[in-house]
């Protein structure tokens, strides 16, 4: 159970979150949840959830190691704040900062590689719904971003089936439409990584969870868990969610 902050809450709002969320959620073992505040927020996130079943992780890391590249970060300094997960391609990465297929698999190799949990996110526009080209999207990100990943580098992976025309619309896919998407993106991981890796692979939903549709999506047998957005701002509705 995955949350997504985007570009909300400063420091002190992530340690005022913290202190509502942890005595919500502590003791709940039935799955992980990671939180991915901003990148400026990760020490007052770290230092609030250190000890606690919560684990943090970043928006997005860049693909080299170090160098001139103004406003990016590293995996490097991901992981030396503590961080273990971290978020790439998210589609408003895809749609407002110029992320394509190729840069996913840049960052998803170079995040792997360094020991970090991708949730790496897919996930079709609302032209390609109606034109009936999702499963087509869904693949091509599938091939693209796993390009020349092994399935023993990419063991840790996560997926997120975001569809876009869901993202913070209030808008969201059936339980039936979902599950159908998470079926094709299985299939391919199936193709790409063999069998065993599939089946154990952790497929997210995201695109306007709230707890009123939480449990109808997540308990879709091919819905492993959800990453959350809006409805993760707050720590009464977010927990609602993660004990869904
Ligand atoms: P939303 O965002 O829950 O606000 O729709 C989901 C996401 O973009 O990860």
């Amino acid at each position: 159970m995955a949350a997504n902050w985007k570009m909300y809450k400063t420091p002190d709002q992530t340690r005022d979150f913290f202190r509502d969320f942890l005595p919500l959620v502590s003791g709940h073992t039935r799955d992980e949840i990671v939180v991915c505040p901003p990148f400026l927020d990760l020490p007052a996130a770290l230092e609030a959830a250190k000890g606690s079943n919560v684990s943090i992780g970043g928006q997005n890391v860049h693909w080299k190691e170090e160098g001139a590249f103004t406003g990016e970060t590293s995996a490097a300094l991901l992981l030396a704040l503590g961080v273990t997960h971290v978020i790439i391609g998210h589609s408003e990465r895809r749609q407002y900062f110029g992320e394509t297929d190729d840069t996913v698999n840049l960052r998803l190799k170079t995040a792997l590689e360094a020991g970090l949990i991708p949730i790496c996110c897919v996930g079709e526009v609302l032209e390609e719904r109606e034109a009936g080209l999702t499963d087509d999207v869904l693949r091509r990100q599938c091939v693209r971003a796993f390009h020349a990943i092994s399935a023993k580098k990419a063991a840790k992976l996560i997926i997120a089936y975001e569809p876009v025309w869901a993202i913070g619309t209030g808008k969201t896919a059936t339980p039936e439409l979902a599950a159908e998407a998470h079926a094709v993106i299985r299939t391919e991981a199936t193709e790409i990584f063999g069998e065993e890796f599939a089946a154990n692979l952790r497929i997210l939903y995201g695109g306007s969870v709230k707890p009123e549709n939480a449990t109808t999506l997540i308990s879709q047998e091919e819905i492993d868990g959800a990453l959350v957005g809006g409805a993760s701002l707050d720590p009464k509705s977010f927990t609602a969610i993660v004990k869904y």
